[in-house]
């Protein structure tokens, strides 16, 4: 598992699938809106097919674009027949609070066979719920936990806990990265999955020190192919 990338850039996504680095991809109303997906419905689901191809068999979450209860069924079965690697994002609740959100979780793991992606969590006690409800994954936004005030690290460890003390087949995603150090500390924590965004990933792996060390490597090089 360990790394998912967080974006609808589909070049993103081919750059780091080519580095054999990633896991899955996530998205959702607003990454798709910032990657520049146009044409409406129809675009997005273009553009999730193609992402879905791309990375397959590889997992692409994507996210319902409504919270009307009798909808959400309908169209999380219709996004996930748009390829067998797609797996569907819900919110743990509604935009005021609505509880529907969790039958309907709870329906679409066991009466429809779709993978669910519980989202927008700010706590173990919603991911923990969202995943005795049978979440496939649930996805916990650390940065926000922080931004907030709180420490995410000890959300992720009492999650990781609570999930194997009660044999619960979640994973737990570590969402909404902000900074590089992220990624190892929430796996760190017992994280299964860091989803991050794509200009962390070239901050994990370029380092000054590397940059100064290969550049001796490579000037020593061309010293000993001239010695006689
Ligand atoms: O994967 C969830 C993520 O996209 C939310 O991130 O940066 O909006 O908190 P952010």
């Amino acid at each position: 598992m360990a790394i998912f990338i967080d974006t609808g850039n589909i070049n993103d996504i081919k750059k780091y699938l080519d580095f054999g680095i990633l896991r899955g991809v996530t998205t959702n109303p607003t990454i798709l809106l910032k990657s520049g997906i146009k044409g409406g419905m129809e675009g997005v689901k273009k553009a999730c097919i193609d992402i879905a191809k791309l990375i397959h068999p590889l997992p692409l979450s994507v996210e319902l674009t409504t919270n009307d209860a009798d909808k959400m069924i309908a169209q999380a079965i219709e996004f996930s027949r748009w390829a067998d690697n797609v797996n569907i994002k819900v919110t743990i609740h509604g935009p005021n609070g609505e509880l529907d959100n969790l039958r309907i979780i709870h329906e679409l793991e066991t009466t429809h066979n779709i993978r669910v992606n519980v989202t927008a969590m700010m706590s173990a006690q919603q991911c923990f719920l969202a995943a005795l409800a049978g979440a496939t994954y649930v996805s916990l936004f650390c940065g926000r936990i922080n931004n907030m005030g709180y420490n995410s690290i000890d959300e992720v460890r009492k999650l990781r806990r609570l999930l194997d003390l009660h044999h619960l087949k979640a994973k737990i995603i570590c969402a909404s990265t902000r900074e590089v150090l992220n990624v190892v500390e929430w796996l760190d924590a017992g994280g299964d999955i860091v989803t991050v965004v794509p200009n962390l990933l070239e901050g994990m792996i370029v380092h000054p020190y590397s940059k100064e060390t290969v550049k001796m490597f490579l000037d020593d090089a061309e010293k000993l192919q001239k010695q006689l």
